[in-house]
């Protein structure tokens, strides 16, 4: 199957290259996504390593002076009407010598760092020449990757006690999974704003898939008000309606100032702040978002102070991190193998988004069941991190045997393993190349 799942791969990226950066997907996604970026690259550098550059450059270049990184950027070529919510309803003020349209105010997981250390790593591996062209790229990026770790640690610790909050689930990267319901029933829904203005993502994907109209409602008025207040972060926990802390965001945030240590290193800047930083959010995950009795990580609300209920797929990540203690690590481990998620071993699936036990269970929601490459992928990087060398190997099987199987949707059915959501999806091409090249890999351990 390599072969034919290698070209078939690779044939998707070239498809979805748009001049300076990848699309997640031509029909559903024509802009460029932030963490989808991030991904994207680190499989594309197997195949064209200046395009994976290219990508995570293009992505910074519309970073803000504040060092928020934007979750979408606009192509200023593909027409408003492309995709909504567009640039209009963003309504970004100039930043940065860009144009005022350049993109949204929300951000998304901070996974760039690792990208670009993968990248760079890979660089390596090919000889001098291209440690030296990719030297430069990380020199380039690594001030800009720092500015972005600072602005969540300074402006975004809104629970003020270590961790990053998201004002929008969009930010979470997991839109509507269920960690974010209990906090979201308290939004107000105006649902005179599905009437202003037009839902574009049901003419161009299944209803019973997306959203529904009142969480959509939701959606909107979160991103008015943050639009409204300019994008401001002060206050955010007594004057925004959304405020949660997510294990998932958090311990991206923490293995990414892991990858920039590693950067650090090669770029002459000092390594010691980012593992210390990288520690000090792995104790405030497993302070605050830990929960004894259920012995699961899971979402905070800021506002209430309350953990989310539902059990999610988020809530495995914190095993990316090596300073996890071990018995939190082995916790994870246990939740991921309980009937709740079920590794490979005894349901032949990658996991899924949303426990397969709990009443809300959906396999076709996009976040409230179906299985994603990405999160796998993540996931398997944190077995490895704890040395959990066979279910890491079962897991990438898995993967690789699921989009074989059903093509390189945007995510899969659960239960039958169909491929559903956009087809020719870039992050599910791009990770399966990497878990093609990636046999036996202790490499994740082996850089730690
Ligand atoms: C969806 C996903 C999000 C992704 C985006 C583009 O909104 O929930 O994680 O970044 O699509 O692929």
């Amino acid at each position: 199957m390599s072969a034919e799942l290698w070209n078939s791969a690779a044939a998707v990226l070239e498809t979805n290259w748009s001049r300076d950066h990848m699309v997640p997907s031509r029909r559903l996604y024509p802009h460029q996504w932030s963490w989808d970026a991030a991904f994207i690259a680190i499989g594309l550098a197997y195949v064209n390593p200046t395009r994976a550059w290219r990508d995570l450059r293009s992505l910074f270049d519309a970073q803000w002076p504040d060092g928020r990184v934007p979750h979408i950027v606009f192509d200023p070529r593909t027409a408003e009407g492309a995709y909504f919510p567009g640039p209009a309803f963003w309504d970004v003020p100039a930043y940065a010598g860009r144009p005022a349209r350049g993109s949204t105010g929300l951000t998304q997981p901070p996974l760039h760092a690792i990208a670009a250390w993968e990248i760079y790593r890979r660089a390596v591996s090919h000889g001098a020449v291209c440690a030296r062209e990719a030297g430069e790229q990380l020199a380039w990026l690594y001030p800009r990757l720092v500015a972005q770790q600072d602005y969540l640690s300074r402006r975004r610790d809104a629970g003020g006690d270590g961790l990053a909050s998201i004002v929008h689930p969009w930010e979470s990267g997991l839109d509507n999974s269920p960690s974010w319901d209990a906090a979201l029933a308290a939004v107000p829904a105006d649902m005179g704003l599905l009437r202003r203005f037009h839902r574009r993502d049901l003419e161009v994907a299944d209803a019973a898939h997306r959203p529904t109209d009142l969480d959509y409602a939701r959606y909107l008025g979160l991103v008015l008000d943050y639009r409204d207040g300019g994008y401001a972060d002060t206050g955010l926990a007594h004057r925004h309606a959304f405020v949660v802390e997510c294990p998932a965001f958090n311990s991206i945030r923490a293995a990414a100032e892991l990858a920039l240590a590693h950067i650090a290193g090669v770029v002459g800047a000092d390594a010691g702040t980012h593992r210390r930083r990288a520690r000090e959010i792995t104790e405030a995950i497993s302070r605050r978002l830990y929960d004894e009795k259920t012995a699961t990580f899971r979402a905070r609300d800021v506002r209430t102070r309350e953990l989310s209920a539902a059990r999610c797929i988020n809530g495995l990540l914190p095993l990316m991190l090596p300073d996890l203690p071990a018995d939190r690590a082995a916790a994870v481990l246990a939740e991921a193998a309980s009937p709740r998620f079920g590794l490979p071993r005894d349901t032949g699936l990658p996991v899924p988004s949303f426990d397969r036990t709990a009443p809300g269970f959906d396999p076709v929601r996009y976040w409230r069941g179906p299985i994603w490459i990405n999160m796998n992928w993540l996931l398997r990087r944190g077995m490895l991190v704890h040395g959990y060398r066979d279910e890491a190997e079962d897991l990438r099987l898995a993967m690789l045997r699921l989009v074989h199987g059903s093509g390189h949707y945007e995510y899969f059915h659960p239960v039958t393993g169909e491929g559903i959501g956009a087809p020719a999806f870039s992050w599910t091409a791009a990770l399966t190349l990497d878990l093609l090249a990636d046999r036996s890999v202790p490499a994740y351990a082996r850089a730690a």
